[in-house]
């Protein structure tokens, strides 16, 4: 993979356009949090972290990824909360599935060959809906959003540039039993 470094990058589930609207709407009909909603083609579901990455790490960090066979999986985002340090607004689904808790595990495994180590804090599977949010009061889905996973993707992210913030660099296929 050709791309200037170093960069920040994470590996992700990034929503199809079906579910990108979903949770776009859910997003508009949420109101009274005065914050910044994540703009849609954002708004994504951080599988692994890796922060700044340099050049040189770039190909073990894919060759992790292409190491990786993990199923397809069905997730359901039945869960809106808030986390006040933050003040981050988040869709997700609590507790996570087992599939989706196996694929981070099974990019974390070789990544650690990659020099990066495993995140101290427990894996929160959310989406960012909005930032700078007000506490919430009783925000309850009226359904869960269906969400079919397929692939997961390498994500790099440009702070301080306009939305969209984050570019796809490659996606892999989850298998399809
Ligand atoms: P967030 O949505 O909860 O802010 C790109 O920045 C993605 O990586 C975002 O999904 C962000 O999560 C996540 N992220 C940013 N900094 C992180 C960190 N230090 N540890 C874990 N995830 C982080």
């Amino acid at each position: 993979m050709t791309v200037p470094g170093p960069q920040r990058l994470f590996f992700a589930l990034w929503p199809d356009t079906t579910v990108r609207s979903g949770l776009a709407g859910l997003a508009g009909s949420i109101q009274g949090h005065g914050g910044r909603s994540t703009h849609p083609e954002d708004i994504h579901l951080t599988l692994v972290f890796l922060g700044d990455v340099r050049e040189d790490r770039f190909d073990c960090v894919t060759e992790a990824a292409d190491g990786v066979a993990a199923p397809a999986f069905d997730l359901s985002l039945g869960r809106v909360g808030y986390w006040p340090r933050p003040r981050v607004l988040w869709c997700g689904c609590d507790p996570a599935p087992e599939p989706l808790l196996a694929l981070v595990d099974g990019l974390q495994q070789p990544l650690r060959a990659c020099g990066f180590r495993p995140e101290r804090r427990a894996f929160q599977a959310h989406l960012t809906l909005v930032r700078k949010a007000h506490k919430l009061a009783g925000f309850a889905l009226e359904q869960p959003i269906a969400w079919p996973v397929s692939e997961f993707v390498l994500a790099g992210s440009e702070p301080g540039g306009p939305p969209p913030r984050y570019r796809i660099l490659r996606r892999w296929p989850l298998a399809i039993s």
